[in-house]
């Protein structure tokens, strides 16, 4: 089979299309014949790891150190990018119960990746279940990162009917599912973003939209139950008069200083400040394909890539420029 390979730290240019040998499912394992994959910011980080200092790095000195033994030190030890993907059951193993040849489905592999090839084998109680009916194969494979993350990270903040949450980081990866997850649970949702991603995040439903290049919300008088600040750009000292009495600072990304600061406030009166990981079950990627079949979550994609062009699917969304998701077609014209 065809896959996206790297050996090497470095640039796009190292994701070379290379012929591989498609992998055969084990006794319990399934074969899915990918038809989309996604290029995310975390493809990024993996394909040049090495490069990435504790500092640049968007968590805690302990998680880098542990991200840089997973991911390899010196040189990559995973090979194939591509963390989301939408296909078809190709084959199956023996003792395999929840699938048939045939079957369309579409999965996350987190940290594992894979998905930047024709096929993947993958156990039939991984992250993978049947695709949404109402999806495209293009459209199923960007949902599972962003909803998953964004579902498991706000379970931490119990967000109730009619509350209000601000979402810094509305139109990226996680904070897009972020936005569509509170106006399902009944919030107020207001989605900070740049200039041209404004108008993204309204359409995901978000009742108020700030530019983060022209106001700061921690100036504007507002009070919100729960400040959701997806790449913790801002800071609790600054959040925290944005706060209700009981408001939350959920952080999706967070250095030591926030993992203190949430000691300090989670026994005292007052605002919390609360940093979480996502720890994703197939529970929830049934519960998201649930909510995605209900309406109550659609995918944005801005552009697709053959196969053949992850490198330059990997130097667009570099470039920052990207409104929703950027995937890579490896079927080309499939059907829904
Ligand atoms: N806690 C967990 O379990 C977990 C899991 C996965 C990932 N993460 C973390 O999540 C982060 C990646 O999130 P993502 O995939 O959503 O990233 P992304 O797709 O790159 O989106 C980044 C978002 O942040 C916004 N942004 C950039 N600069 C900003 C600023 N100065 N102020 C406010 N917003 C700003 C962007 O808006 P514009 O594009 O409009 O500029 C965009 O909405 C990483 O730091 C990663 O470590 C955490």
């Amino acid at each position: 089979m065809q896959a996206i390979v790297y050996t090497e730290y470095g640039p796009p240019d190292v994701l070379k299309l290379t012929e591989v040998a498609t992998p055969v499912p084990k006794a319990h394992e399934i074969l899915i014949k990918i038809h989309a994959t996604t290029v995310g910011v975390g493809d990024l980080w993996v394909r040049n790891f090495k490069a990435i200092s504790p500092r640049q790095f968007s968590m805690s000195l302990p998680m880098w150190f542990a991200a840089r033994l997973i991911f390899g030190v010196n040189k990559p030890k995973i090979n194939i990018l591509g963390g989301e993907l939408a296909g078809e059951v190709a084959a199956v193993g023996d003792k395999v119960t929840r699938f048939q040849p045939g079957d369309q489905v579409f999965g996350y592999r987190g940290q594992a990746f894979g998905g930047n090839a024709e096929y993947l084998a993958m156990p039939e109680t991984g992250l993978v279940t049947h695709k949404p009916v109402n999806m495209t194969f293009a459209e199923a494979a960007t949902v599972p990162y962003g909803a998953l993350t964004a579902l498991n990270l706000l379970r931490k903040v119990d967000l109730q009917p009619g509350q209000k949450i601000l979402i810094n980081g509305a139109s990226g990866g996680i904070g897009s599912y972020a936005v569509q997850l509170a106006k399902h649970y009944g919030a107020e949702v207001t989605g900070v973003c740049s200039t041209p991603r404004l108008e993204l995040v309204k359409t995901l439903g978000a009742d108020h939209v700030i530019d983060y290049t022209k106001e700061d919300f921690t100036q504007n008088g507002q009070r919100y139950d729960v400040v959701f600040d997806i790449m913790g750009r801002s800071s609790f000292a600054r959040v925290k008069n944005s706060l209700t009495a009981n408001g939350r600072y959920l952080l999706a990304s967070f250095k030591t200083p926030q993992l203190w600061q949430m000691l300090m406030t989670a026994r005292a009166a007052g605002p919390k400040v609360i940093c979480a990981l996502s720890i994703e079950s197939l529970a929830d990627l049934t519960h998201i394909k649930d909510l995605v079949e209900a309406g109550q979550i659609k995918a944005v994609i801005d552009r697709s890539f053959p196969l053949a062009q992850v490198a330059a699917a990997h130097r667009y969304v570099e470039a920052g420029e990207k409104k929703g998701s950027v995937v890579i077609t490896v079927v080309e014209n499939h059907q829904a």
